[in-house]
């Protein structure tokens, strides 16, 4: 189980860059979207796939750059997009999007790759942080659908049988069964690409006090001679 309440507090500028960004996203996803939750799920859902890719396919690039082992980030990152793609198949048998908003998907899908890329080349961590507030306000939209679902302001429906067969779910789930098994989805996304970016902080943070200590050494050694 989940804890769905989970916030990473922003510790450095890249943290606090990342959370910025997050939140302008969120404000336009919510000035845009409202209380349309199936209609705002097929969008975020087509933007929501992309990072994991991108992300997978650069530290492929790199591993074989390097010719460094990835320590598994990669399978994490595309099961990750493959995941994310299932929420997109799931809630399109939910909500069919509008004209506007098919427009809207393929402009933000080449934009966000574009922009996704740059971040993740130019700081890794940063890109990962990204998705971990990501994923965080995913789970909090999944919860606001949960509740008007539950308190029947959206009516519920049965499980779309794509759902059934992806989560193993009951035969007779609804979609709220469906939307408390996506949410716990992001949970985990959220965990680990907020973990992803700590340990890249700690790498970094390694690196410093290495180069400090290496420095300090050889500034001694100067001194000694
Ligand atoms: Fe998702
Ligand atoms: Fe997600």
């Amino acid at each position: 189980m989940y804890n769905l309440e989970k916030h990473y507090k922003p510790k450095n500028f890249s943290d606090r860059v990342a959370f910025g960004f997050t939140k302008f996203l969120r404000f336009l996803a919510d000035a845009f979207f409202r209380k349309k939750y199936g209609h705002r799920a097929v969008v975020l859902e087509t933007v929501a796939a992309v990072p994991g890719m991108v992300a997978g396919m650069l530290l492929h690039l790199k591993s074989l750059r390097k010719m460094e082992d990835d320590k598994g980030w990669i399978k994490i990152l595309l099961d990750e997009a493959a995941n994310e793609r299932m929420h997109l198949m799931t809630f399109i048998e939910v909500a069919k999007p509008t004209f506007l908003e098919r427009l809207i998907i393929m402009v933000a899908q080449f934009i966000f790759i574009i922009m996704y890329m740059i971040i993740f080349i130019i700081s890794q961590r940063t890109a990962h942080r990204i998705v971990g507030y990501f994923e965080e306000e995913a789970v909090i939209s999944y919860t606001e659908y949960l509740k008007e679902l539950e308190n029947g302001q959206i009516k519920d429906q049965p499980a779309p049988e794509i759902a059934i067969n992806y989560w193993n779910l009951p035969l007779h789930s609804t979609l709220k069964d469906v939307v408390k098994v996506i949410r716990d989805d992001e949970a985990g996304h959220r965990d680990v690409n907020h973990s992803f970016a700590t340990i890249l902080d700690g790498r970094k943070i390694n690196k410093a006090n290495k180069n400090y200590k290496t420095s300090n050494q050889s500034k001694k050694k100067i001194i000694n001679e």
